[in-house]
């Protein structure tokens, strides 16, 4: 199973003080020094921490392959269009989000998802598809020619432990489901040292995405340190 990492905290930080450190870019180096699999980043349509010169930056100028978390909007979909990350990760977007809340729903909004992802992967992008452990969903997902899935984890990891049982068997049975239909099934949102060992569960993973916890155990350990810690925990998937 591989770790992408979301560098969108780092830009956070640089942003909450309008300076030019610290860079993405600097951190995303760092992530792929230290073994990351992946480098993630979100455009927001209000930029309130990555902006678009970090996008062209970060496929330019560093080695790992850039997966560009987006909503389904004209302007942004042009900026992806021109930048060609590997991979797009369509989510949905709300402006007064704290973060990302909920995934997308593809079976209301499949008119307007199924263009956009096919005019991705014919500019040669791997699209996937955020979205919540539901299998009405994933089965829309497939339909829309979409080859991967991130099962968003979030609603599991901010559960009490005492109560993340039932949503830790629907995201064993979407993904389960996923694999079935031929999806490649990745997974993000919330996932951090003291919840990973139940994301371990999940069948058929490829990709990791986690962004919050690594930039904050990053304040004490280094960002390398932070990385190389989740990684060490990942190595017991059996997948
Ligand atoms: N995957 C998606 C689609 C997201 O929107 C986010 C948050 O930007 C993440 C993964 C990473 O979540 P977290 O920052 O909670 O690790």
């Amino acid at each position: 199973m591989k770790l992408g990492v979301n560098i969108d905290h780092v830009a956070t930080l640089r942003q909450a003080r309008g300076t030019v450190y610290p860079d993405p870019l600097d951190a995303a180096i760092l992530c792929g020094r230290a073994g990351a699999h992946g480098i993630t980043a979100h455009l927001r349509e209000d930029r309130r921490h990555i902006q678009d010169d970090d996008i062209f930056r970060l496929k330019e100028l560093q080695p790992l392959p850039l997966n560009l978390e987006m909503a389904n909007v004209e302007s942004i979909i042009e900026i992806a269009l021109n930048v060609k990350p590997a991979e797009v990760c369509l989510v949905p977007e709300k402006r007064q989000e704290l973060t990302t809340e909920g995934g997308l729903d593809v079976v209301a909004h499949f008119d307007a998802i199924q263009p956009t992802v096919q005019c991705l992967s014919e500019a040669g992008i791997e699209v996937s598809l955020f979205v919540d452990a539901d299998e009405m969903t994933i089965a829309a997902c497939k339909d829309t020619g979409a080859p991967v899935i991130e099962l968003h984890t979030g609603t599991y990891c901010d559960a009490e432990p005492n109560d993340r049982a039932v949503h830790m068997e629907q995201l064993i049975r979407s993904a389960d489901y996923a694999h079935s239909l031929g999806l490649k099934v990745n997974a993000g949102h919330g996932i951090n040292l003291e919840n990973l060992g139940g994301i371990l569960c999940i069948p058929h993973l490829d990709t990791l995405n986690i962004g919050h916890s690594i930039i904050c155990r990053a304040v004490f350990q280094g960002i390398e340190g932070a990385v190389k810690e989740m990684l060490v925990g990942m190595q017991e998937y059996e997948g």
